[in-house]
């Protein structure tokens, strides 16, 4: 099959990443016979720096055209100062929201070979497997007014949902948790928030169309705590656009690191691809960033917005097998084994993946 892929770096690792999830997706083209053309546009940092804006209209315009589209991170301490709407995080806030990108899939499933990476225990961490479906364009992120007032001493930022917004995550929660073990825990801060309460009422009455489905409201103060304390308990979560920002980095530590994590951000047309982490200045440019998360976000992309199952199983075997072999990064606090780049474990992979696909 012939498909569009708008490449879209941003910043800081996202630069050095995205180059690795490229180089995978051409041996998955080449070994299967697809033909994926590879577009790169500006995002971010990036893109303030050369055209003066975190997100350029050709930018958008390119996205809409694209059959699918991955994206490395974005920010930077440089542009930390700008005006708001000049940030590069306004980049990203801004492409999910004009595309409609409201669900966003963070998968958080360990690989066997890391069971030992996390710092939770293992008998806490095996077996894990969780899927937080993070509400992506609502909520706090976008609610007006968010602005100060009183010469700077009074702040407004909005939590605003809509009914229909919370309805379609919702419901794309459930349609999530019918293909998985059918548990899915909704959380909230409904002992606080008018909003929360709202989203209970919306997620007791979608239960009604999935009896399978049992549903549990959980208070995310509990949740976060749950999360490392008994996190087999969990199957499908689904939640607010900034608790689900919270809980998916947290949840992170399960696998050994953020740098593991992908994602998908959904819309009715056209799937964005990333990485859950961002653009880890502490580290740019030293060549040790974890591809991980940005190679298995390519696989998401393969499934979802493709239908490629085997293609991103092929993928996220070699994956697998890398770490078995001992190959890993800096990020990944394994005493054994052997500490590779970006770029190394980058080849690995897909040396990996060419032995998979012959054999
Ligand atoms: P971060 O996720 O960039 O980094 C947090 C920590 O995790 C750092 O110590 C970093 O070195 C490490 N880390 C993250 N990804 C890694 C990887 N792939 N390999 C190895 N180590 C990795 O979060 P931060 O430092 O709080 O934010 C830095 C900038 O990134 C900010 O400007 C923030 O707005 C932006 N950000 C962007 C995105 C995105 O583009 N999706 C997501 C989160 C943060
Ligand atoms: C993420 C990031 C973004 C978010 C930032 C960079 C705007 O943290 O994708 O998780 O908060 O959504
Ligand atoms: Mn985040």
């Amino acid at each position: 099959m012939t498909k569009k892929i708008v490449l879209l770096p941003g910043d800081g690792i996202g630069r050095e990443i995205m180059g690795s999830a490229k180089a995978v997706l051409e041996t998955v083209a080449e070994k299967f016979g697809h033909e994926f053309e590879f577009e790169t546009h500006a995002i971010g940092g990036d893109a303030y720096d050369r055209l003066g804006e975190p997100l350029p209209e050709e930018t958008v315009q390119a996205c809409e055209g694209a059959d699918a589209i991955l994206l490395g991170a974005v920010g930077g301490h440089k542009w930390d100062s700008l005006p708001k709407h000049l940030r590069p995080e306004q980049g990203l806030l801004g492409i999910r929201k004009k595309l409609g990108l409201f669900a966003n899939l963070r998968p958080i499933k360990g690989f066997k070979p890391l069971l030992h990476a996390s710092p939770l225990k293992e008998e806490i961490v095996a077996g894990s497997d969780i899927l937080i479906i993070r509400e992506l364009t609502g909520g706090l992120y976008f609610g007006k007014p968010s602005e100060r007032r009183d010469n700077g001493n009074v702040v407004v930022d909005t939590l605003y949902y809509e009914r229909h917004e919370i309805e379609r995550i919702v419901e794309q929660a459930f349609n999530s948790a019918m293909l998985r073990n059918k548990h899915l825990v909704s959380v909230d801060k409904a002992n606080v928030l008018e909003s929360s309460r709202m989203w209970r009422e919306i997620v007791d009455e979608k239960s009604k169309d999935y009896p399978e489905v049992t549903v549990e409201h959980l208070l995310v103060d509990a949740v976060a705590m749950k999360l490392i304390t008994e996190p087999k308990k969990f199957d499908c979560i689904v939640t607010e656009n900034l608790f689900g920002d919270i809980l998916s980095d947290e949840a992170s530590v399960l696998t050994g690191s953020l740098g593991m994590l992908p994602s998908a951000s959904l819309s009715d047309k056209v799937g964005l691809y990333e990485p859950v982490h961002g653009s880890a200045p502490d580290i740019a440019g030293k060549g040790i960033a974890n591809p991980m998360g940005m190679i298995l976000s390519a696989a998401m992309m393969l499934r979802y917005s493709f239908e490629l199952k085997e293609e991103a199983e092929a993928i996220e075997q070699a994956v697998n097998a890398t770490l078995e072999q001992g190959y890993h990064t800096a990020d990944l606090q394994i005493k054994d084994g052997k500490k590779v780049g970006t770029e190394e474990v980058t080849q690995v992979i897909i040396d990996q993946l060419n032995v998979k696909i012959t054999s």
